[in-house]
């Protein structure tokens, strides 16, 4: 089995639009190269980002390592987090030779790490600070550079302190925001409280965009709902998701149909198709293969993937073979393929239960049972 382009490396590109109204947050430890492969089998044209890179570590780091991606992941942008500008301007020209279609600067982590090193939501109190740094990393690069911030941090915290920060970073000529709705507690909060603890402040977000109708205001925190993001995108320009996206993959498969008016995959011919679930295991065979060829344990893949099957019958069979099975020394793609069996398995067992249980002389064609019947494989799961 073969994966065209493994990993790309493109030329400079000009600066193109990376106005996308639905996008998948940064996310440490999960939004690796191997899960936005994954959710590109999902969905074709959601926007997505990378884990947040330090500046540092691109500086001196493996590139190639932290940098490779699979041209099937565009558009694609990379987060970076510091506060220096000429590291994050070497970035920004890291990012374009690289091919990323954007960079983005995280303004709204609040951890005590990222905190010491003068960076992600600290920062918020420095807006000349981030208007230096992203003003050095336009001129560095054609990239379209963005911000990632929060309401406010500590007391710091006003509608106001928010827009004396947008504006003066506004002014550099940046044009997108993605604002996590709520503020970070710098002193006291562990980073997971962060995203928890602060309430959510959407008309905060809201009343942004109203006063700055030229900029692209992406609103984040808290969705689940596809519904969620239509009414988000009567008021905003674009809504970010995270925790949703990685714990609900197949929340995304409507995504393509719903705001891009296309199909979800590539391969499917009808805009009223949507990939199945096992279509996209299918999909991601030849990628595991290559990667597991590579000398990548199989559970680095399908570890983002366990989520898939979720709420559907045969989804405890699949979390189970795979993560019995994949931290295995040579484990491979057979392993995903006997775990999509059980699955399939299942979901045929949960049908045949579901025609028995019909009432006599209801059955024959057409009836399903909604909850239980063999639809579980076909369309999107979430509604919205
Ligand atoms: C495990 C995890 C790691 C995260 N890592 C980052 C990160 O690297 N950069 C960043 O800007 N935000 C990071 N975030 C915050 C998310 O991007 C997002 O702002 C937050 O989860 C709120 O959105 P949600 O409610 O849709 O999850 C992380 C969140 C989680 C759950």
């Amino acid at each position: 089995m073969t994966v065209e382009a493994i990993t790309f490396k493109g030329q400079p590109q000009a600066a193109r639009p990376i106005e996308v109204p639905i996008s998948i947050a940064p996310m440490m430890d999960r939004t690796d190269r191997h899960y936005r492969y994954f959710m590109r089998q999902v969905t074709q044209h959601t926007l997505l980002y990378t884990e947040m890179v330090t500046a540092q570590a691109i500086l001196h780091g493996d590139r190639d390592h932290l940098l490779g991606f699979t041209a099937a992941e565009r558009p694609l942008v990379l987060q970076v987090g510091g506060d220096d500008p000429a590291l994050l301007a070497a970035s920004a020209r890291a990012a374009a030779d690289f091919g990323y279609d954007a960079i983005n600067l995280n303004v709204g982590c609040p951890s005590d790490r990222v905190r010491s090193g003068n960076f992600g939501a600290c920062l918020m109190a420095q807006p000349d600070r981030v208007a230096d740094a992203v003003a050095t990393m336009m001129a560095a690069s054609p990239l379209p550079v963005s911000v990632k911030h929060r309401i406010g941090i500590d007391d710091l915290d006003r509608y106001d302190d928010m827009v004396r920060f947008v504006s003066t970073v506004a002014q550099t000529g940046c044009r997108h925001f993605t604002v996590h709705a709520r503020k970070a507690w710098l002193q006291g909060l562990s980073p997971k409280d962060n995203r928890t603890v602060p309430p959510l402040r959407y008309p905060e977000v809201h009343r942004l965009k109203r006063d700055f109708p030229h900029l692209w205001i992406e609103i984040n925190g808290g969705f689940t709902r596809l519904g969620q993001v239509t009414e988000q995108l009567n008021r905003v320009d674009a809504v970010m998701i995270g925790r949703a996206a990685y714990d609900q993959p197949y929340l995304f498969a409507d995504v393509d149909l719903r705001f891009f008016g296309a199909a979800g995959g590539p391969g499917l011919k009808s805009w009223s198709q949507v990939r199945s679930r096992p279509q996209i295991v299918k999909a991601m065979l030849p990628y595991i293969d290559h990667w597991v060829g590579q000398g990548t344990k199989l559970n680095k893949l399908t570890r983002h993937m366990l989520m898939l099957f979720a709420g559907q019958p045969g989804s405890r069979q699949w979390k189970q073979i795979l993560t019995a099975a994949s931290g295995q020394p040579g484990a491979g793609v057979e392993v995903v393929q006997q775990a999509l069996a059980a699955v399939l398995r299942q979901g045929e067992i949960q049908a045949q239960l579901a025609v028995e249980a019909q009432p006599l002389g209801v059955g024959g064609e057409g009836f399903r049972d909604p909850g239980k019947g063999v639809d579980v494989f076909v369309g999107a799961g979430e509604g919205g």
